[in-house]
């Protein structure tokens, strides 16, 4: 038995953003834009959207500024400006972290009007012990890169400033009613996020692929998923305006989308997010360290037939072929930090992820430290 759902409506294309105005029109006659520090503005992008809300009669505020890290803090300051006036939908403009935020400040909104004692952290997987239960304000997803895939999931990681660590929020009231993909708006991003992100994405989908609640439906997608990026991101890192390659690593971000949102994901993303916490380590980054190693552990707990599809796309040495993959996009193996580790604690802490949980094998503390070791220079 298997359960598949997505309830947001997709617009994909290059210049899918110039029709917004008429998309979101449904939705309401006031929203709420959230974007991110500057580039949106460089590149004339908000511009080119607020004038065509404007044009049609649809006002808007702007919260901007939001940075890498998407904190609690950000996501009360949110709902303070949603309190301050009658908003009829959230757009979330930008990287995974701007819409994260856009996301739980539309998702919490009901909750935050409703609840005397209304507290962000309640509402984070382990820190917390509420579930979502009033609806939010309808939320409109715009990703600006590709690869998180946060523009049809139904969770927005946020850092937790009290306990250092990075929480999920996770309910159905948190899924956008639309997403508009625009591969064009990803045309400006420096290398380093493109191959990142992107390799966020191919995480994604190999983890959705062996996870233990992969289904039929899903694997089609993650193997479309992983054989676009294989083949279009180091044409996008040779030439960043390489619109068809650009399409094809957007499809394969929503495709790593849908993965988290059906498949779950497992011990790669269990490391990558409490790593990535500890050690201020950009998410994609992260990821792209863990994937090597964890495919390869992950090997002897998946089907037979899996394992032939994995040899297929990455070649009989998936680990080999994921380093050199990675020296051709300018990625590294291995994560330098020269902090003390207290190798059992990060790997206990590892192992009560939601992520970890969808693994195809339960880890032991052991195989976790093994890892661990494996991937950081110290
Ligand atoms: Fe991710």
């Amino acid at each position: 038995m298997f359960k598949f759902f997505l309830p947001t409506k997709i617009i994909f294309g290059c210049g899918s953003i110039n029709n917004l105005h008429n998309d979101v029109k449904p939705l309401g006659k006031k929203c709420l834009i959230v974007c991110g520090k500057s580039s949106l503005k460089e590149n004339g992008l908000l511009k080119k959207i607020t004038e065509n809300l404007s044009r049609n009669d649809i006002e808007y505020d702007l919260y901007e500024g939001i940075s890498q890290e998407p904190t609690t803090e950000l996501v009360y300051k949110g709902l303070e400006i949603l309190n301050k006036d009658k908003f009829d939908f959230v757009v979330g403009v930008g990287g995974g972290s701007v819409i994260d935020v856009a996301k739980a400040t539309a998702g919490l909104y009901g909750e935050f009007s409703y609840n005397k004692n209304f507290k962000v952290e309640d509402y984070l997987e382990i820190d917390g012990t509420k579930r979502v239960e009033i609806p939010g304000i309808p939320f409109v997803s715009v990703p600006t890169v590709a690869g998180t895939g946060a523009e049809v999931t139904m969770n927005a990681v946020i850092l937790n400033p009290l306990s250092g660590k990075k929480r999920s929020i996770r309910s159905e009231y948190l899924f956008a009613k639309l997403a508009i993909i625009d591969p064009l708006t990803t045309i400006t991003l420096p290398k380093t996020i493109s191959s990142t992100a992107a390799v966020d994405a191919l995480c994604h989908l190999v983890e959705g692929f062996i996870s233990k609640k992969s289904s039929p439906l899903c694997d089609h997608f993650a193997i479309e998923g992983i054989k676009y990026i294989i083949e279009n991101l180091p044409l996008v890192i040779k030439n960043p305006s390489d619109i068809s390659a650009r399409e094809k690593i957007s499809i394969a971000s929503l495709y790593g989308g849908i993965m988290i949102v059906n498949s779950g994901l497992t011990l790669a993303h269990g490391i990558a997010a409490v790593v990535g916490a500890k050690y201020k380590i950009p998410h994609g980054v992260a990821c792209s360290v863990v994937l090597p190693e964890v495919l390869e552990w992950s090997l002897e707990f998946i089907p037979q037939q899996k394992i032939l599809t994995i040899k297929n796309l990455f070649s009989e040495n998936p680990k080999m072929f994921l380093y050199n993959f990675y020296t051709k996009i300018g990625l590294n193996t291995k994560l330098n930090i020269s902090n003390d580790f207290n190798f059992e604690k990060l790997a206990e802490e590892i192992l009560n992820t939601s992520s970890t949980k969808g693994s195809p094998k339960e880890p032991t503390l052991q195989e976790i430290i093994t890892i661990l070791k494996q991937i950081i220079n110290t």
